[in-house]
């Protein structure tokens, strides 16, 4: 891999080398890294920058730990404190950096297709998408692969029911890209306003009402309502969508061997009653945790076997 863009790019056989190396780095992140507390050194010396244009929790701080578990330097840009504010331009701003000798910047953007952008004006260093815009969260999807593959012991030909805001969703889109290269059957249930125009197009089917979209799935994926960047009323009120299409543990019979899923941030009594958050079947912070190994295995892939030359 040059770049890691979206999973659109990607064939099912590099879903599944990402999927075993994260899974190797998570073994390892149990046994050995908790026992010596040692970092390893594949990437001693090599320079990451860490390019946030949007807020994030999860996958900022797990990519920051990913790489200074495999020996690299890594560097958190704040914009907020950048010569952004002076006015300096997303590509001015990235070939400055380059020009320090980062060789591979993580990027979140508002804007869909950023991340491309960025890879064709950067003259050697490679780009990792931490989300762009309404596009993809290429390694949002397969961390949630990989949690999926340590509860079920696959990860193909399963049935998923993802729930809410798939409208303004990149987490969604990955999604719907990974898994359908994987022979899943895959549920789409929003309400009619919060689905992508020509989305009949994709490999889905379509739901409108939560218990028949749930009914005997492997894995229920809820989707937070991304209220920052809804330009219009989607739905008369939070409290009807909640009604309508928030899980709580009355759904719970209806797939009792679904795995529940979030990719978080998540709003409590919105998608999802806090209950069900913290109940047993929620694999949220399972997600989180596999996020750092599956961030190794994507930094590993693109810098662990290439030496920076000048
Ligand atoms: N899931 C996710 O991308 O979370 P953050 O916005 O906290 O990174």
């Amino acid at each position: 891999m040059k770049h890691l863009l979206g999973l659109e790019d990607l064939s099912k056989e590099e879903i599944l080398q990402l999927l075993e190396k994260g899974n190797g780095f998570r073994q390892w992140l149990d046994c050995e890294y908790l026992s010596t507390r040692t970092a390893l050194s594949d990437l001693k010396g090599r320079k990451i920058c860490l390019l946030f244009y949007e807020p994030s929790t999860r996958t900022r701080h797990s990519f920051e730990i990913a790489g200074r578990l495999l020996g690299a330097d890594v560097s958190s840009f704040t914009i907020a404190v950048s010569s952004v504010q002076k006015g300096e331009s997303f590509k001015d701003t990235l070939l400055t950096l380059e020009s320090m000798g980062f060789e591979l910047f993580v990027i979140r953007h508002s804007s869909s297709g950023a991340c491309l952008y960025a890879s064709s004006h950067l003259k050697r260093a490679k780009v990792v998408n931490a989300g762009d815009g309404m596009h993809e969260h290429p390694t949002q999807t397969l961390l949630d692969l990989l949690t999926i593959f340590r509860e079920k012991g696959k990860v193909e030909g399963m049935k998923i029911a993802i729930v809410g805001d798939i409208l303004h969703s990149r987490v969604a889109r990955s999604a719907i890209h990974a898994f359908s290269k994987l022979n899943w059957d895959i549920r789409l249930c929003a309400p009619p306003t919060l689905l992508p125009a020509k989305i009949e197009k994709f490999p889905v089917k379509l739901f409108y009402n939560l218990e028949d979209a749930i009914k005997g799935v492997d894995v229920i994926y809820m989707l937070r309502i991304q209220r920052e960047r809804q330009k219009e009323q989607f739905f008369p009120s939070i409290e009807e969508y909640s009604r309508l299409f928030g899980l709580t543990h009355l759904h719970k019979s209806l797939a009792p061997h679904a795995m529940i899923m979030h990719p978080g941030p998540v709003n409590r009594g919105v998608e999802m009653e806090g209950a069900v958050v913290d109940c047993e079947d929620s694999f949220i912070l399972e997600q989180v945790r596999n996020g750092v190994a599956i961030r190794m295995a994507v930094l590993h892939s693109l810098l662990g076997e290439e030496e920076w030359t000048c």
